[in-house]
């Protein structure tokens, strides 16, 4: 497995794996890579395409008072995951390589990115679009694959992909979770054992909302309401949004049918945590 830290060095080595007839597949990442990155990989894999996987903790999707500086970083604990999942090359960039010191262009999205992560995350999903794009350009995939932790970037990278006519297949993989329901974050390593026990209500209170509905509830601020309970039920929890949204559209809903999603961020003591599920 090569680890390839220069951009030209990527794209020469993606270009010779495009002329040896070969397709190339990433997964693009920040590191501190766990189960769920993995479910990434193996499906990246299954596609019989040359697996990248990129790492790179991505400074203009952090708003200044958010933990860039302390988002966890261990490239070699990572590397050594990749080579055990059979990837072909990872791609760890600088910051001084990714960003020159006066970039001034950027990639927006500018209809789903507004809302809900968006709307309290103002850098996020501009930062999001931005790298991404630059990825695709520097690693040349012919299929990208996203997992719907992250459903509203999901979302917003789809559309990047087709307004912008990016010739490249977006692969959705599930979320992979704890035994407890908990989703698998590289920021749940900042849980105390404490905040752990009690980061199972974002996973609770989607199941509420599901089970809800399966019993016939299809009015959505009902919905929304029931989750809010449940999370209010653990004290080191507070809510920051819960909703139910068009899963294509993210556009809030009065009636929620089959196939909507209901999302959910949720501060855990300090840390903020989301997570969804498809009704
Ligand atoms: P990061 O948070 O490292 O996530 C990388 C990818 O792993 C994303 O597609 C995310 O949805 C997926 N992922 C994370 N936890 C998962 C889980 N429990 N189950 C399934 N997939 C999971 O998302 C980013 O990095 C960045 O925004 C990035 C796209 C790399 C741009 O900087």
């Amino acid at each position: 497995m090569e680890v390839i830290r220069s951009i030209r060095q990527m794209q020469e080595a993606a270009s010779t794996v495009k002329r040896a007839g070969r397709r190339i597949a990433l997964v693009p990442t920040m590191g501190a890579l766990h189960e769920g990155h993995v479910a990434l990989m193996r499906a990246a894999r299954s596609k019989g395409a040359a697996v990248a996987v990129s790492i790179y903790v991505n400074p203009a999707q952090f708003a200044p008072q958010e933990d860039f500086k302390r988002y966890p970083r261990d490239l070699d604990a990572d590397t050594a995951i990749c080579k055990r999942e059979g990837v072909d090359v990872v791609f760890a960039p600088t910051d001084e390589e990714m960003y020159a010191t006066n970039a001034s262009t950027w990639v927006e999205e500018s209809l789903l990115s507004r809302r809900l992560e968006g709307e309290r995350r103002p850098h996020l999903f501009g930062g999001v679009c931005t790298v991404v794009a630059k990825l695709f350009n520097i690693c040349q995939p012919d299929i990208a694959v996203f997992g719907q932790k992250d459903y509203q970037q999901l979302c917003v990278v789809r559309r990047m992909v087709r307004d912008m006519n990016f010739p490249v297949e977006i692969h959705p993989v599930p979320t992979v979770r704890e035994a407890d329901g908990l989703a698998l974050s590289s920021r749940n390593q900042y849980l105390t054992p404490m905040d752990r026990a009690q980061a199972t209500v974002l996973f609770k209170a989607l199941s509420v909302a599901q089970d809800l509905f399966n019993a016939g509830e299809i009015n959505a601020h009902r919905l929304e309401a029931q989750m809010l309970r449940t999370v209010e039920f653990a004290p080191s929890a507070r809510l920051d949004y819960a909703e139910i949204a068009d899963a294509e559209t993210l556009a809030p809903l009065h009636e929620v049918k089959r196939g909507d999603v209901a999302l959910l961020a949720v501060y855990i003591g300090k840390t903020r945590l989301i997570d969804n599920l498809i009704l």
